[in-house]
């Protein structure tokens, strides 16, 4: 158990790597919270506390914190995996709405719950916060401009935070998860695309360990920078990608 008894706060918690993500925490012994748009299926016990937020307000952020708490009574570990993609579209046809949306859900999200989750971590001396990014922020694809943008302004958030929080023992990480075998990757294809076939041609070739990263690849990754055994690790960028990065 890597992670008996700690408390941590999981967004996007219905999405592909944060299914795993719970799933992978409770096995190692955490509380969870998770959080995500509705959260229709996920079963409340002692251990688990599903609560429905759009973390792009901030009062549905107040209440997720203000109800983990009440749960669980402490906050150790914030893991901010909520996202949208964007289809590739050339930048010339990307509308202020579209951008905005994306800088809203990737950037600002984290943004909201970080600030939420430091004085808590700050009054107990200890946490870990992870956020996670994206590959195409290192090596950009074509059209995912806006995406781009936002997954940057989370890793520099990040770092910001890691500096900031050193003294006061929070840690602050990212991942950037290569292309992941979740619903969300046909969303980064243009209009009209074969996703199916363009996962097998394009995504998987992009990997040099030629296959799509698995949400478990990531929820891995994650209990090893929520774990003791990254009790020194901070603003790390840690690229789970096979290689993609390169
Ligand atoms: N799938 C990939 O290929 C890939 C690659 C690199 C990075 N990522 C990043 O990994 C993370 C997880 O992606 P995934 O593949 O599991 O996607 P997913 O679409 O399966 O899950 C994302 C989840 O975020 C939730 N969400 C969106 N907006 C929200 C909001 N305002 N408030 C609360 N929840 C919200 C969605 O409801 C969804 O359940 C995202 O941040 C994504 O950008 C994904």
């Amino acid at each position: 158990m890597r992670l008996a008894n700690e408390v941590f706060i999981v967004t996007g918690a219905q999405g592909g790597m944060g299914k795993e993500t719970v799933n992978r925490f409770l096995e190692e012994g955490a509380f969870v919270a998770a959080i995500d748009l509705n959260v229709d299926g996920i079963e409340e016990s002692d251990r688990l506390l599903p609560i429905a937020a759009d973390l792009t307000k901030e009062d549905d952020v107040e209440k997720v914190f203000l109800m983990a708490i009440e749960k669980f009574k402490r906050i150790d570990g914030l893991i901010n995996i909520a996202g949208i993609a964007q289809s590739a579209t050339p930048i010339e046809e990307v509308s202020l709405a579209d951008w905005e949306k994306i800088m809203c859900v990737n950037a600002n999200a984290p943004f909201l719950t970080c600030r939420a989750a430091v004085p808590y971590m700050k009054k107990q001396g200890t946490g870990v916060i992870v956020n996670i990014a994206s590959i195409s922020m290192v090596r950009p694809r074509p059209g995912l401009n806006a995406y781009i943008a936002s997954k940057g302004a989370t890793v520099s958030l990040s770092q910001a935070l890691a500096i900031e929080l050193a003294e006061y023992g929070i840690r602050v990480n990212v991942v950037n998860p290569g292309p992941a075998d979740t619903n969300m990757l046909g969303q980064f294809t243009s209009k009209g695309t074969d996703v199916e076939g363009m996962k097998e041609t394009t995504f998987k070739k992009s990997v040099p360990m030629g296959r799509l990263i698995n949400p478990n690849d990531i929820a891995n990754s994650l209990v090893y920078l929520c774990s003791k055994e990254a009790a020194i690790v901070t603003g790390a960028i840690f690229n789970v990608d096979g290689g993609r990065g390169i």
